[in-house]
């Protein structure tokens, strides 16, 4: 698919036609996921019935995106096993492996000889963690309107302590990329998604790990190259914590942001088909029921991801939390803010809370009720 892009400043369309690339970075070990990211890369994880990244891809290509090359390193075999070659998501998808993670600036170097696009033209780089609704099109028609060198989507956080942020001019143009502070200076942060020139790609040295945050985007601003900030407060979300995982996910089953991806229409619950949960649960807050997970009589699942053949026993309460494949949860546990790894098992009345994470296999053993009488 090809796609016109406004060239011209004012907003005049000049009738241009080209296809688009796009490189998703998927190389990072999703440390801040563990368990889950143990054994699976941050990207596969299932979000929403299909792994996450099917999310992005949708998207990539209802914007018009019809090559993606898919930039790999930690457990790196496993995308392809997925995705293929990328025709059931309506692209054409290569993979690059790095031997040596190198960094978000080094991996997209790293894949510039699998590129289309010519020196002039755009490619989109997204992060491989980031859920977002913008408006991707209005991004690449704002980059060739002000002929960028680099475009980068900026979104306004309450509070931006947390984050290095990127103050801009009236005009759009980055002034600076600042580190983490106490007093930021400015409330807009870097998305994630980003529109190169394709040849400023080529200028990114080679053979060595490169941040782009922290060396690429500071060094073409000292070379006094045009970065332009894309501002757009639309749905928005880095997947990469356990509570922005679930949120996220929440989300796209409730529709709040809309996925292509999606495997049925919004509502309270995505229950796949082979779950077995009983009339007397109740499912709701956008949770998400995996494949022959069994949800037992009187448990309450709220807000949460339960993956494939998770067994939540009677009484139970899951809010907020990740269940993961093959885990169980005990009657009468609660489970608040938690995540629980694959095939573990959390007995009858355990209570987890605010951030608990149970490591893959461990074995809960159930909570005796003593009443004083009995003692
Ligand atoms: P944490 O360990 O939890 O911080 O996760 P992460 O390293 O996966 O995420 P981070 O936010 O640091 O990285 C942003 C994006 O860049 C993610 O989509 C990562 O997959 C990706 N990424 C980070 N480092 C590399 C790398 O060395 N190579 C490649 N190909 N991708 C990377």
């Amino acid at each position: 698919m090809a796609i016109a892009l406004t060239a011209e400043p004012g907003g005049a369309t000049d009738h241009e036609e080209f296809p688009i690339d796009a490189i998703i970075l998927v190389g990072g070990r999703g440390t801040r996921l563990r368990p889950l990211t143990l054994g699976v890369p941050k990207p596969l994880l299932p979000m929403a019935g299909v792994p996450f990244l099917a999310h992005q891809l949708a998207r990539l290509h209802a914007a018009g995106v019809d090559h993606v090359v898919l930039a790999t390193s930690y457990r790196a075999e496993q995308f392809c096993d997925y995705f293929g070659d990328g025709a059931r998501f309506g692209v054409q998808l290569e993979y690059v492996t790095e031997a040596e993670p190198l960094g978000t600036g080094g991996a997209i170097r790293n894949v510039a000889d699998r590129l289309h696009a010519k020196p002039d033209e755009p490619v989109i780089v997204i992060n491989g963690d980031i859920l977002s609704g913008h408006d991707l099109r209005a991004q690449l028609a704002l980059h060739a309107e002000r002929s960028a060198a680099v475009t980068l989507h900026l979104v306004e956080v309450d509070d931006a302590r947390s984050f290095g942020c990127v103050p801009i001019d009236r005009d759009g143009r980055v002034l600076a990329f600042l580190e983490k502070s106490p007093q930021p200076v400015t409330n807009l942060i870097n998305a994630g998604c980003y529109v190169f020139r394709r040849e400023v790609i080529e200028r990114i040295p080679t053979g060595r790990a490169v941040s782009v945050e922290c060396e690429t985007f500071p060094e073409l601003l000292g070379a006094d190259e045009l970065l332009v900030g894309y501002v757009e407060n639309a749905y928005w979300s880095d997947i990469g914590t356990p509570a922005a995982f679930v949120r996220a996910s929440c989300d796209l089953v409730r529709g709040v942001v809309a996925s292509p991806a999606l495997p049925g229409p919004p509502g309270e619950a995505l229950v796949m088909p082979s779950a077995d949960v009983s009339d007397a649960a109740a499912i709701a807050g956008g949770s998400f029921i995996g494949e022959r997970v069994r949800v037992a009589v009187n448990a309450i699942v709220m807000g949460s991801v339960v993956l494939d053949g998770a067994v939540i026993e009677s009484d139970a309460v899951v809010r907020a939390s990740i269940v993961g494949v093959g885990a169980r949860v005990g009657a009468g546990a609660v489970l608040d803010g938690a995540v629980i790894g694959e095939g573990s098992h959390v007995g009858e009345r355990n209570e987890l809370v605010g951030g608990a994470r149970v490591w893959p296999g461990v074995v809960l053993p159930p909570v005796s009720i003593r009443f004083s009488s009995d003692e």
